[in-house]
């Protein structure tokens, strides 16, 4: 069934409420505060309710679709993450209370803190940045301070490979590096020789996603943490896909010095929207120093543990207000705590088993760019549709019609027509099996009939957009209806 597409609900003199008398005197309001002929919509409650359910039924959202977009890891947030936020105790913590009345919320920072090194073999944790473009550039200012602390402020270029996440070249630019591109080789890893054509004294450091936005692990990552290395750099970890290896691999024992979390990805904590977030960042001890401030500190005393906020000696400073989304961060904590580090690991375990299983059935369909096992995700290209004039964004939107959320498209910008897919481990087989079966039909429609999947979505409520001007100029306020 479609839902009729009507926005318009507001009639003259319905209205959505009814209140008792006053039982206070009337107060007249000063003038300049009151407008007239406000143009509210007049409705009653059930239109209201009606409204605002149908429209976030337009929508796909994680708790009604299959969501396989990739590098974005849209994964089910566990509602156990949500009652934990929503505790009074947690829920009412103000950000100015003495920090000796909210003990136990600093113990949660501190145990997530302990955690977050744990996992990426770092020594140092900062809670504080709001999203992973943000840890990003807490850490690449972290690597700068230190770099100057210790007279190496010829170092000017940041090296990021081609298939690396829009994020990290920005990052780099942002704390004031020259970017330096390397080439990815014919497997999908950083091309080790052209890495040490480019590396000079200059390099200030190395921004890797690993496993990498191709969903690959790279084969030759100890040989490329040594030469930035032995060139005086540091290896700055993407973390963004560490729900791939967690409890497998620690990004700090591969030799990375600096590492991001997106708890969203990796932690279950909601995405999307912008924010609020988090991306906490690991350090090795060396940097610890440099973090932003506070971070969270613990001492034994003889009437127990006391927890308080500290500002690291060399601080880069505040990154953001306060003490970081605090919400967030309980939701990541309870995730961790409830998976235990058993968990974590079966958790990474089957992200890569479900990403394997799906390419698996969509390798005689599509090509597929990069041909070993692939991490949480993997890349499939739409090469050989669009010998039939069908596009990768016409599989996409095709999709739709079959009620999936698409895959990331277009992504990483070294495949053509690419499809980037990550099922994650929350999916159980009939969700895949279903997703693949739709994606094979597509492969076959686009032979068949291409005009069929050009002209797709069917059945949306919307056909094709203009995304852009839909993601910069959202129509998002009420105008009433002109007659
Ligand atoms: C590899 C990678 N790096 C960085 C980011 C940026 O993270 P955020 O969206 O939290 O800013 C993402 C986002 O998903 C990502 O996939």
């Amino acid at each position: 069934m479609t839902i009729p597409l009507i926005f318009e609900w507001s009639r003259d003199g319905a209205t959505g409420y009814s209140l008792p008398d006053s039982q206070v005197p009337t107060v007249n309001l000063p003038e300049e505060l009151l407008r007239e002929n406000l143009a509210l919509p007049e409705v009653s409650e059930l239109e209201v309710i009606r409204h605002f359910v149908r429209l976030s039924q337009l929508n796909f959202a994680i708790d009604t679709t299959f969501y396989p977009l990739g590098s974005c890891t849209m994964k089910y947030n566990p509602k156990v993450n949500e009652e934990v936020a929503a505790h009074r105790g947690i829920r009412r913590v103000h950000p100015y209370t003495p920090i000796e009345k909210v003990q136990g919320a600093l113990q949660v920072m501190y145990e997530l803190q302990q955690a977050l090194a744990e996992i990426a073999g770092m020594d140092a944790v900062s809670l504080q940045p709001a999203a992973g473009a943000h840890g990003e550039l807490t850490g690449m200012l972290v690597i700068r301070a230190y770099l100057d602390s210790i007279g190496q402020t010829h170092k000017t270029k940041v090296i990021v490979p081609d298939s690396a996440h829009g994020t990290n070249p920005a990052t780099a630019a942002m704390a004031g590096y020259q970017v330096v591109t390397v080439r990815s080789d014919d497997r999908g890893n950083v091309d080790l020789e052209e890495l040490k054509r480019l590396v000079d004294e200059e390099v200030a450091a190395m921004m890797l996603t690993n496993p990498n936005t191709l969903g690959l692990f790279d084969e030759h990552i100890r040989e490329i943490c040594e030469v930035i290395h032995e060139a005086g750099g540091l290896m700055y970890g993407d973390g963004a896909n560490m729900n791939a290896i967690m409890g497998i691999v620690k990004p700090g024992e591969l030799g990375f010095d600096v590492l991001h979390f997106n708890l969203h990805k990796t932690f279950t904590t909601p995405h999307g929207g912008g924010g609020p977030g988090a991306g906490p960042i690991a350090v090795k001890d060396f940097l610890a120093p440099f973090l932003p401030s506070p971070i969270v500190t613990a001492r034994d005393t003889e009437e127990g543990r006391i927890y308080q906020f500290q500002d690291p000696p060399k601080s880069i400073g505040k990154v953001r207000s306060l003490w970081g989304n605090f919400a967030v961060l309980v939701r990541a904590y309870t995730y961790i705590m409830q998976q235990g580090s058993e968990g974590l690991r079966s958790v990474s375990e089957h992200a890569i088993l479900n990403a394997n299983y799906l390419l698996s059935l969509l390798r005689d369909a599509y090509q597929v760019p990069y041909d070993r096992p692939c991490m949480h995700e993997f890349v499939l290209s739409g090469s050989k549709q669009k010998r039939f004039g069908v596009r990768t964004l016409d599989i996409a939107k095709r999709l739709i019609d079959y009620g999936f959320h698409p895959p990331t498209i277009y992504f990483p910008l070294i495949v053509e027509e690419c499809l980037m897919i990550e099922p994650t481990e929350t999916e159980n087989k009939r969700t895949l099996d279903e997703f693949a079966a739709a994606m094979i039909k597509i492969a076959e429609e686009a032979e068949k009939d291409p005009e069929l999947v050009k002209s797709a979505p069917h059945n949306a409520v919307v056909r094709r957009l203009d995304e852009t001007t839909a993601a910069r100029k959202p129509d998002l306020v009420y105008q009433q209806a002109v007659e």
